[in-house]
């Protein structure tokens, strides 16, 4: 996969899946199943970390688990998360951080949240060759500031900012936008006005293509069930009733048995 391939798709209409993946196993099996896009998100701080945001989660721990990622992907296009104060200090920082997550990760590409005010790096990083991939809505880096994860750009003043900001990351050569949890309707004018593939997550279906943690979209992830997250399986229900099964056979020496043994 490549960002030009990626154009073409949205040109075709032909829709784009992405997931996250944080490590070797689970992004090969999903990289065999033919995803486009596999993104390291920095949502590891919460799935891989226990954190309770993406905040704590560090350049280095995202080059770590982005390697494993790499080596799985035959196909997928991986794009590695910048995480929260790695770009916003300035725009040398920004540059000098994604050159670091591209050279020492592998990866093909980077991700960060904002719109004009991360502009002058975003510029600065594709001028140094970076593809970059734009956030816009809810950008989980700034919790602290929305005061929760609530939908974005209901009111009209923050919907015109988001699809200014969308022009903008456009214009300045972004391959693509992500846009999260935001109205619909405005989800769909956003992937109308811009050129570059729009991939939503809880932001409608008129998107190019649509992204989900991997770990929620499995079913993984108990606590954890907002309007736009689909269960495609129940593996917390698999992993506990394994589990549990383990634990019986150790408890009665049923497991290993005679051909499980040397
Ligand atoms: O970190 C992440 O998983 C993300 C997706 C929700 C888009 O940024």
């Amino acid at each position: 996969m490549t960002t030009a391939k990626l154009r073409q798709m949205k040109a075709n209409g032909e829709k784009i899946a992405m997931l996250t993946s944080y490590d070797f196993t689970l992004a090969s099996l999903v990289d065999e199943a033919g995803i486009d896009m596999l993104l390291v998100g920095d949502s590891a701080s919460n799935v891989v970390c226990g954190n309770q945001t993406t905040l704590p989660i560090t350049v280095e721990e995202m080059i770590f688990l982005t390697k494993g990622v790499v080596r799985a992907a035959q196909h997928a296009l991986v794009v590695c998360d910048m995480p929260f104060g790695s770009y916003q200090a300035s725009e040398e920082e920004a540059v000098r951080s994604a050159i670091k997550i591209l050279k020492e990760s592998g990866c093909d590409a980077v991700k960060l949240e904002g719109g004009e005010e991360v502009l002058p790096s975003i510029r600065h990083m594709i001028q140094a060759g970076v593809p970059v991939m734009g956030h816009l809505g809810l950008t989980p880096q700034s919790v602290n500031q929305f005061g929760g994860y609530g939908l974005r750009a209901k009111e009209e003043a923050e919907a015109a900012k988001l699809l200014h900001d969308a022009k903008l990351l456009d214009e300045a050569g972004c391959f693509s936008i992500v846009l999260e949890k935001i109205p619909a309707n405005l989800a769909a004018k956003v992937t109308k006005a811009v050129s570059c593939p729009v991939i939503g997550i809880g932001a409608g279906n008129q998107c190019d293509g649509q992204v989900l943690v991997l770990h929620d979209m499995l079913g993984l992830n108990q606590g954890f069930k907002p309007k736009f997250l689909r269960h495609f399986a129940h593996l917390a229900d698999e992993v506990k009733n394994a589990t549990g099964e383990y634990i019986s056979a150790v408890k009665e020496s049923s497991f290993p048995n005679d051909e499980e043994s040397y």
